[in-house]
């Protein structure tokens, strides 16, 4: 993902693939599960299952959120999925919400994973926090898949939330005048979208 001249179609399964990974380690120790019998061909065996009455509540923070996701079937079968779209300024990097299919209400036990491919300045996941809590989230409930960190994105979010679970492959170093991560991989929605 990082290598400047792969093709957008290799980043995407690169992305997917590492969304893949970045999900299950996140929700391993954390599905909801029940405990049945199950009748096999020669007996009865104990089962634990995923719960089928708790889906995990998935925000990909598009664009480049989505790319995470895409693999993200295969390990959480019953989830239920609410996009949530953000453009950061070039020039003020402050993000700006275009779009918003949040439900009016959370509660405090709903497990909420949030998939954004880069955590720059953090600005943009603040503001997605910001509203999951406003309506009734629990901080402690929201994990985050991201494959890149910066420093400035993880004490920015670190001091709101310092219940929040992150869930990254590679912290970089720093940003540059441009809030691009450094050595990052560049701007990741273009380099998914074109
Ligand atoms: C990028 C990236 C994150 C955000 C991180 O999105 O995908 O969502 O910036 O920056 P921040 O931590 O400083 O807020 P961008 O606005 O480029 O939109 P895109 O995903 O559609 O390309």
């Amino acid at each position: 993902m990082r290598q400047k001249d792969t093709p957008s179609a290799i980043f995407r399964s690169a992305a997917a693939e590492l969304g893949r990974i970045l999900i299950y380690e996140a929700v391993r120790d954390w599905l909801p599960t029940v405990d049945l019998q199950v009748q096999t061909p020669l007996g009865i065996a104990d089962a634990t299952v995923v719960d089928p009455m708790q889906p995990i509540k998935v925000v990909p923070i598009l664009r480049a959120g989505l790319v995470l996701l895409e693999q993200a079937a295969m390990l959480l079968p019953v989830m239920q999925t609410y996009h949530v779209g953000y453009v950061r300024n070039d020039e003020t990097l402050e993000a700006t919400c275009y779009l918003n299919k949040l439900p009016p209400n959370l509660a405090t036990a709903d497990r909420i994973l949030v998939a954004d491919c880069m955590l720059a300045t953090g600005g943009t996941l603040m503001q997605v926090l910001d509203d999951l809590v406003s309506r009734g989230a629990a901080p402690e409930m929201i994990r985050v898949v991201s494959v890149v960190c910066a420093p400035p994105a993880l004490k920015l979010l670190g001091e709101k939330y310092p219940g929040l679970t992150i869930y990254t492959a590679m912290i970089d170093a720093e940003l540059d005048a441009r809030g691009y991560i450094i050595p990052g991989l560049g701007d990741a929605g273009d380099r998914a979208f074109g």
